[in-house]
């Protein structure tokens, strides 16, 4: 199934995940007013029109102004709308905007890249990571593909969960072992290919996940 970039962001809004201010709409005029609204209930004269197709680099494409104004919005809303976007994602016919969205414009610090697929060679979900986030994944992935790391999930290897070094050792076994007394010794000497190291690196899994503000996520 595929959902626009605005439908996306109400999902985020509605689980309590921040996301910019914004007004999807089906024509310029809708796009017009929209911007009004926006520019009157944020104070701030910078907005975002950006075209919802099923696709991304819209950017790149033509399909995305940031103006200033409620008249630079509608001009560009204009431009936008009905226009056909050619990008890496909408193969060479292009995908044609019959939607907007209007969004408050903001200053950005990063820009990062996640992305949950199925990797259809390994058939596997792949989480997909990168700080190289923004207008163009396929080129950071032809040029600087050591920029994108990717964490293939395997159901068959301990259901899933996070294990050590592809050994089929979940690490939740050995937090076990660690909180039950055990010291990195004993458990090496009972494990024969478990290194030190792995412990250690348990130990870090375990509180870069502390470092979560809501333990929910991770206990749900
Ligand atoms: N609300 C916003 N405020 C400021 N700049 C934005 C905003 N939304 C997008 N941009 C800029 O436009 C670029 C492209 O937008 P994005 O949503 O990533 O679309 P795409 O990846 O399809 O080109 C972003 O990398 C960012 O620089
Ligand atoms: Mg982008």
């Amino acid at each position: 199934m595929n959902i626009h970039e605005y439908q996306a962001k109400e999902l985020y809004r509605k689980y309590g995940i921040p996301v910019p201010q914004g007004i999807p709409a089906m024509s310029s005029e809708e796009a017009t007013a929209a911007a009004k609204k926006l520019i009157d209930e944020t104070g701030n004269e910078v907005v975002v029109v950006k075209a919802q197709i099923h696709a991304g680099g819209r950017g790149k494409a033509g399909g995305l102004k940031v103006v200033k104004g409620v008249e630079a919005a509608s001009k560009a809303a204009k431009e936008i709308f009905g226009k056909t976007l050619v990008t890496h994602q909408t193969g060479p016919e292009g995908k044609v905007v019959q939607r907007l969205l209007v969004e408050q414009g903001l200053a950005i610090k990063s820009e990062l890249y996640l992305a949950l697929v199925i990797d259809r060679e390994s058939r596997r979900i792949a989480i997909m990571a990168s700080t190289e986030g923004g207008m163009d994944i396929e080129e950071v992935a032809a040029k600087t593909p050591e920029r994108i790391h990717t964490i293939t999930i395997d159901p068959a290897v301990c259901h899933g969960k996070p294990c050590i070094r592809g050994l089929r050792y979940p690490v939740e076994t050995l937090l076990e072992l660690l909180s039950s007394g055990m010291t990195v010794d004993q458990i090496l000497a009972d494990y024969e290919d478990l290194e030190a190291d792995d412990i250690y690196a348990a130990l870090d899994f375990a509180a870069r996940l502390s470092h979560v503000k809501r333990i929910d996520h991770v206990v749900t």
